[in-house]
């Protein structure tokens, strides 16, 4: 008899951060004091611009189909975002708009790849790409920075391309550690790939939440060519700044005859993005900017915070994040394994990590602090009390007073 599941669905990973909110949920319903700071979404709430235009257009009572790639006005305030936030002027038939950042890259990959292609993901990585490539009967193929910094050299990335590359991901700032990557390096990636006909990846869904006042780098400053040959896609989206993760509306941009591709694998799939989510991302898009500068002011505090939080655990490495709402602390000091260091820091402390190992990088958590300043606090201090054991031996947890009696 034949399986009743397919060998390539069954070999998908469940998404670790989706699965550890259900869990974080169900301990809070149950009563438990839980910190979450394994989120993937800022808390602030939805701009009132976005609002209000997706109030209109649920009034008008006229929720329709839309063009497959997008409503008109919502791709021309993409067009209008790459010329303001990358100095690049594109049109709208370079624009495609999705049900979020992944369904984008996910057309995108189905419309590049063939069987055994191979796609560098540059570790550490987001949890979805490797996952999305073998999705395609790709291959994906890791390469991992040699000297324990975040961001991996041109020379280590070139060594990995072989025959079969076909793309290389970028994300930055980077999911799960928080680094930028140089100008150099983007510079060096963006020529590199124009001469060798190999996709470059630009996962910028972080791009202006940057700290300290740096500025993002825009990949199509170094790029000679954005003709129909050209092989430079940007994926972008709401979802992360403009704390709009629920609204599921994302985009690409590339050259022309790879989104009229897209375009079609989209219609055959989704149809098209909810009009209602689209007219509140032209809200965001068009609507008052200065949110943006709120909520990257926010993060910085709470990255400050955190930082000097993990800093003070005797034995933890930390680079400082210069973006995103991450950071991927090295706790080696305490465990090599990842995924059982943080079920024990759930189980003692009620806190939700992410184990490095899901991103690529063993011996390290993914803590996220987007959350209050009061949980990101609470948090850290919290897993100083469960490891370090020259910290406090007494916490509360909730009203629970608990007293550490491990060495
Ligand atoms: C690096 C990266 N790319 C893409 C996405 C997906 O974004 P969206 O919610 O718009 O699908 C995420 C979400 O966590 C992400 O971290």
């Amino acid at each position: 008899m034949k399986s009743p599941i397919s060998q390539l669905a069954e070999a998908v990973q469940e998404s670790p951060t989706l699965a550890l909110n259900e869990k974080a949920a169900l301990l809070k319903e149950r009563g438990e004091a839980v910190i979450h700071l394994g989120t993937g979404e800022p808390k602030s709430k939805t701009p009132i611009d976005a609002i209000i235009a997706a109030a209109g257009k649920l009034t008008s009572a006229e929720v329709k189909y839309t063009p497959v790639d997008g409503i008109p006005s919502l791709k021309k305030a993409i067009v209008r975002y790459t010329e303001e936030n990358y100095d690049k002027r594109v049109g709208v038939e370079n624009v495609m708009v999705s049900a979020g950042a992944k369904a984008a890259l996910y057309s995108l990959l189905v419309s590049i790849l063939d069987p055994q292609d191979e796609v560098i993901v540059l570790a550490p990585y987001w949890v979805s790409y490797p996952e999305m490539v073998k999705l395609c009967y790709a291959k994906p193929v890791i390469v991992t920075p040699e000297d324990g910094r975040f961001e991996p050299s041109l020379k280590e990335i070139k060594e990995a391309v072989g025959s079969a590359t076909k793309a290389i991901i970028v994300n930055s700032p980077n999911n799960p550690s928080g680094v930028v990557y140089s100008a150099e390096l983007i510079k060096g990636l963006v020529e590199y790939c124009e001469k060798a006909g190999i996709y470059l990846i630009m996962d910028d869904i972080y791009h202006k939440l940057m700290f300290d006042g740096l500025k993002p780098v825009s990949c199509f400053k170094y790029a000679k060519n954005f003709s129909d040959s050209s092989r430079l896609v940007v994926i972008n989206g709401v979802s992360k700044l403009y704390a709009m993760t629920g609204f599921r509306i994302g985009w690409a941009v590339a050259n022309k005859k790879l989104i009229q591709v897209m375009t079609n694998v989209q219609a055959q799939t989704t149809s098209c993005p909810s009009s209602l989510l689209q007219a509140a991302a032209v809200g965001a898009l068009n609507g008052i900017q200065s949110y943006v500068d709120s909520l990257t002011a926010t993060l910085q505090n709470n990255r400050d915070v955190m930082v000097r939080e993990l800093e003070a655990i005797n034995g933890v490495k930390v680079i400082k994040p210069q973006g995103t709402f991450y950071c991927l602390p090295d706790f080696r000091a305490y465990s090599k394994d990842s995924v059982a260091l943080s079920k024990k820091l759930l189980e003692r402390a009620m806190v939700v990590t992410v184990p490095g190992k899901e991103f690529g990088m063993e011996g390290h958590l993914r803590l996220s602090y987007c959350g209050s300043m009061k949980d990101t606090l609470e948090g850290a201090a919290r897993i100083r009390w469960a490891l370090d054991p020259d910290s406090t031996k007494e916490i509360y947890i909730g009203d629970r007073k608990c007293v550490r009696d491990w060495k």
